[in-house]
């Protein structure tokens, strides 16, 4: 059975990114009946960020960790498993202080695990989450890609560089971008989101 992980990080009620992310979602279940979305609403329901007893327990094969170092990597190993699961996987984002959402970042930290997601050889290491294709969704105020902001984007070369470490290499990014242009720019922002979501919804 195929499986869309969706991921969206927007706090925000009016968010711009969250919602093209679900109706690219819907969309690519409904054109592959039996799949199923598996969604994450990381700003809803925040993930434990990483701390002292995660850090130390991921680094102990499970069989010797003790129990308190056992429950505090559960949460991380489910998300592990969603993300070897899926088939495809939508995030969404908005563009925040030049980077992602920070919910999506703590996603990330919970979901890099040596051994599960990649794994360290002699040649360097190899990613272990492979055969994926990944959209992300990303919201912002400015326009970054393309033009003078453009190497103010963190976000999008922080996403490829971290999910090409586990693996996962095939990525488009759906922009929409100029939101604080006005009005006007912002309609046909959305308009052209919508209108990739189409298209790409009609060739999977
Ligand atoms: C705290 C904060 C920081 C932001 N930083 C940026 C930024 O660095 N660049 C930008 O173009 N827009 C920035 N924005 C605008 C957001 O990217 C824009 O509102 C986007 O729609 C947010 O995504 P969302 O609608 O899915 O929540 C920022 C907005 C907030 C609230």
């Amino acid at each position: 059975m195929s499986s869309i992980l969706l991921l969206t990080s927007s706090p925000r009620a009016e968010s711009l990114s969250t919602p093209i992310a679900v109706d690219l979602a819907e969309k690519l279940k409904s054109q592959n009946p039996g799949s199923v979305i598996v969604r994450r609403d990381l700003a809803a329901n925040p993930l434990p960020h990483i701390d002292d007893l995660f850090t130390g327990a991921i680094r102990k094969p499970p069989e010797a960790r003790n129990a308190e170092e056992t429950v505090a990597v559960e949460t991380s190993d489910k998300l592990v498993s969603e993300l070897l699961a899926a088939d495809t996987i939508v995030i969404s984002t908005g563009l925040i202080n030049f980077n992602i959402y920070s919910s999506l970042k703590t996603w990330i930290d919970n979901v890099a695990r040596a051994g599960l997601t990649f794994k360290y050889t002699e040649s360097g290491p190899v990613g272990l989450a492979t055969g994926k294709k990944v959209y992300v969704v990303l919201a912002s105020g400015g326009v970054y890609s393309q033009g003078p902001a453009a190497p103010l984007n963190h976000a999008v070369p922080y996403l490829k560089s971290v999910l090409g470490f586990l693996g996962i290499s095939d990525i488009e990014t759906i922009y929409v971008e100029g939101l604080a242009f006005g009005p006007e720019a912002a309609e046909k922002a959305i308009d052209a989101a919508k209108s990739r979501v189409q298209e790409i919804a009609l060739a999977a």
